[in-house]
């Protein structure tokens, strides 16, 4: 860390504490501000950091080249409000108790009652290379430094924000409450997007408009959760998928959360993203501190769908690990929905045959290959092959696999025990609970406390002995229930349990370098960035049913890249829905994300067999495009689901259109196609389903002969006017793909 030149405002010397300035305790006159910003991407930040002042978000949002951090200051002088403290109270990076601002505090300590009066005042500002801010605060009153770090992204301009805490004083310090750094809201986003959900229907949004008072969003289920997705979008009210103020928040952590917009009285707003805390749970021994998670966050004036491109960008570059970046990601055949808990090895290894001969890279066996595990009510936490079903171990079922040219993938649920297993016979004091409290039933399971060191010990001990024996490239890593008193001997723990996960998984990773992990929790209740740190994919959501996936997938590409996003071809009558879908539709749906299926190949017909092999060699040709390019969500009337991915350089784009329900219109509308070029012509094709069944008079299917040779046009008419639609049966969906002609 090299010491930091913050910019003068005035070029004046900062002298004496800012209990002498003019403006009153905290607020230093203008000649005595300082600033320091990072600039990224089109985006920057600038801070005020007066050492020895409080310290403020200034500016958040688009570059203003040209503009000075004083102008910026002065442009948004703001009087104090009449019948209220007779100078404005600023927010500071926590907006603690002892700034006196008449809003939600982001840091809530205390000492036995003493000390929570805090006020943070900067205390050396300083630049890690040219991307991230570190200000360091100190209130020495109360023993407490804060260091607020910030890095702004140089290629994406997403700013990734920390708060960490330390105890300086003699005595423990209770932590109640320690944000990440407390963003001030554009009072031009007035509408606040959440995202709520519930199993197998997750990533549903709820928009509402900001309102004087609290927004919240608290998450208590001891994992990211269904329901409470940690994010929020905030927007203005035309702001659009390409146009007008967006920002998009979202907090990189894996157990409980807590978001909130305060919109105070006067008209300002604050949004705070932290880990919600149980009483007691952290108490900090001097010299202890406490990180809070990561807020992750991008801005722009060019609507919702920028703030998705900085995202999704984001993550591959700087969330997911690289050692992933460049393999071409694999189609799964995972036995979940063909086998559930009914494993046979002659079976599975038949239809491990069936799945590689329809083109997947990577097999999956789901639960059910150990101990007793013969269905969801026993067995779980005793990781030992079961010899009853596969006398050889795994090695003889993987190798088959292997054999085929795939991968071997295995389930795990490693946080989780059956109270009917070896494990919890032999050590029913290694799971979480508070003593004479009911645990509260979920799918027959408890979580184990892995904030002991022998319960990772031996989770470590048997993954990596099978991993090891069966040569295992690829684990599923499940979760399956809520775990709401998190408590390990009477204290709150489940901020020690979140980390204890996050390490067990590194431990793996370290251990098999070329381990791929993907993250489920009953589908999508664990898809955050926290645990994309330690993990490769996500399984989205257990509901594989095409229609509900167009709703859901639209929605997580918010916030998730298609690249990570699990999504399959499941079987012709859904076992969620019920609903019965072509495999036309199943394919298309699939392929918008990181394709595999999940179905008895056996029920299939041999037609749909064909079709599942040929929408998956459609996916392998263009599953480098569709990883790597911008995802678009593109404006479309009810019932259409529309969405597009072009190349960064606008070469190409595939686009896919799916009709959900029945048409109220007698003609379907036009479909523009996002991100071409306007001034190169195009070559575009329809290239999926192989043979569609478009009903009525003939179409431009014929006309332009799509199928064929394809429609060349220019990607200004294609961008501003659209092409038109065929009319299409409800339920059906058809992919575009469109070439740059030179
Ligand atoms: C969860 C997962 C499913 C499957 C089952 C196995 O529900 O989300 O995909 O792995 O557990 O029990």
């Amino acid at each position: 860390m090299s010491d930091y030149e913050a910019m003068p405002h005035s070029g004046a010397a900062v002298t004496g504490h800012p209990d002498e300035c003019a403006t009153g305790p905290g607020d230093p006159s203008f000649a005595q501000l300082k600033s320091a910003g990072l600039d990224a991407h089109a985006v920057s930040l600038i801070v005020e950091t007066t050492i020895g002042a409080r310290p403020r978000i200034v500016h958040w949002g688009e570059s203003l080249p040209g503009s000075t951090p004083e102008e910026l200051s002065l442009l948004a002088f703001a009087q104090s409000p009449l019948g209220s403290a007779t100078r404005l109270i600023h927010g500071s990076l926590s907006n603690e108790p002892g700034t006196g601002i008449a809003t939600a505090p982001g840091l809530l300590v205390q000492r036995e009652g003493t000390a929570w009066t805090v006020d943070l005042r900067v205390h050396s500002v300083a630049k890690e290379g040219q991307a991230t801010l570190v200000i360091t605060c100190t209130d020495p009153r109360c023993g407490i430094t804060a260091t607020y770090r910030f890095t702004l992204c140089p290629v994406t301009g997403v700013l990734s924000a920390q708060t960490v805490l330390e105890n300086t004083g003699e005595s423990d310090l209770a932590v109640e409450w320690c944000a990440a750094p407390v963003l001030p809201v554009d009072r031009r986003l007035e509408q606040v997007t959440g995202f709520s959900g519930r199993w197998a229907g997750e990533f549903q949004q709820e928009t509402t408009e900001r309102f004087r008072g609290t927004y919240m969003r608290e998450n208590r289920a001891g994992r990211t959760s269904h329901d409470m997705f940690p994010a929020i979008l905030l927007s203005g009210p035309c702001t659009s998928e390409t146009h007008g103020p967006a920002s998009a928040v979202h907090l990189a952590w894996s157990g409980n959360a807590r978001l909130r917009i305060d919109t105070a009285q006067d008209g300002r707003a604050f949004l705070q993203a932290g880990e919600l805390l149980l009483p007691g749970e952290i108490a900090l021994q001097p010299g202890e501190s406490y990180a809070s998670p990561l807020l992750v966050a991008a801005t722009s004036e060019g609507g919702v769908g920028t703030t998705s491109h900085a995202l999704h960008a984001h993550v591959r570059r700087n969330i997911l690990d690289p050692r992933t970046n460049d393999k071409p990601r694999p189609v799964h055949y995972n036995t979940w929905e063909a086998v559930y808990f009914d494993h046979d090895e002659a079976r599975l290894k038949d239809l491990a045959n069936r799945a590689a001969e329809v083109g997947a890279e990577r097999f999956v066996l789901d639960d059910g290959w150990f101990g007793s595990r013969r269905s969801d009510a026993a067995g779980l936490g005793d990781w030992f092959v079961s010899k009853d079903i596969y006398p050889g171990g795994l090695r003889p079922l993987a190798d088959h696999v292997r054999s085929l040219g795939m991968e071997f993938g295995l389930w795990f649920e490693p946080e989780m025990v059956n109270p009917d297993s070896d494990l919890f016979r032999a050590h029913p004091d290694w799971v979480l609970g508070a003593e004479g409290i009911e645990h509260v039933p979920f799918r027959n399971q408890l979580t184990l406390d892995l904030t002991k060191p022998e319960v990772t010990d031996y989770l470590y001990r048997c993954i990596a002995d099978i991993v090891e024996e069966a040569q295992v490239d690829y684990i599923k890593w499940d979760m399956n229930r809520d775990t709401v008193h998190p408590a390990s001997g009477e204290r709150g723990a489940m901020h020690r349990q979140t980390h204890a996960v996050y390490a067990l998984i590194d431990a793996l990773r370290e251990r098999f370098p070329d381990l791929e992990i993907e993250s489920c929790a009953s589908g999508g209740a664990r898809a955050d960035y926290g645990v994309l740190q330690h993990t490769d994919r996500v399984w989205t959501s257990d509901n594989n049913d095409a229609l509900d996936r167009q709703a859901i997938q639209r929605s997580a590409s918010h916030f998730l890249p298609l690249s990570i996003m699990g999504s399959h071809v499941g079987p012709r009558r859904c076992h969620i829905t019920g609903r019965v879908l072509s495999m036309d539709m199943r394919v298309a749906s699939a392929i918008i994300g990181h394709m595999g299926m999940e179905l008895d190949l056996e029920d299939e017909t041999a037609e749909d067999r064909a079709t599942l092999a040929a929408g998956i060699a459609l996916y392998k040709q263009h599953r480098g495009l569709l990883h790597s390019g911008r995802f678009h969500r593109i404006a479309m009337p009810h019932p259409f689901n529309a969405v597009s991915v072009s190349a960064v350089d606008g070469d190409e784009a595939i686009v896919s259109c799916a009709m959900l329900g029945s048409l109220p219109t007698s003609l379907p509308p036009r479909l523009p196609i996002p991100a071409l070029l306007p001034d190169r012509r195009y070559r575009v094709k329809l290239v999926w389903p192989q043979a569609p069944e478009f009903p009525g008079t003939r179409s431009i299917y014929e006309e332009a002969d799509l199928a064929g040779e394809g429609l060349q046009v220019q990607g200004a008419a294609l961008g501003r006017l659209g092409i038109q639609l065929p009319l299409m049966h409800p339920e059906t969906c058809i992919l575009l793909h469109c070439k740059a002609e030179y």
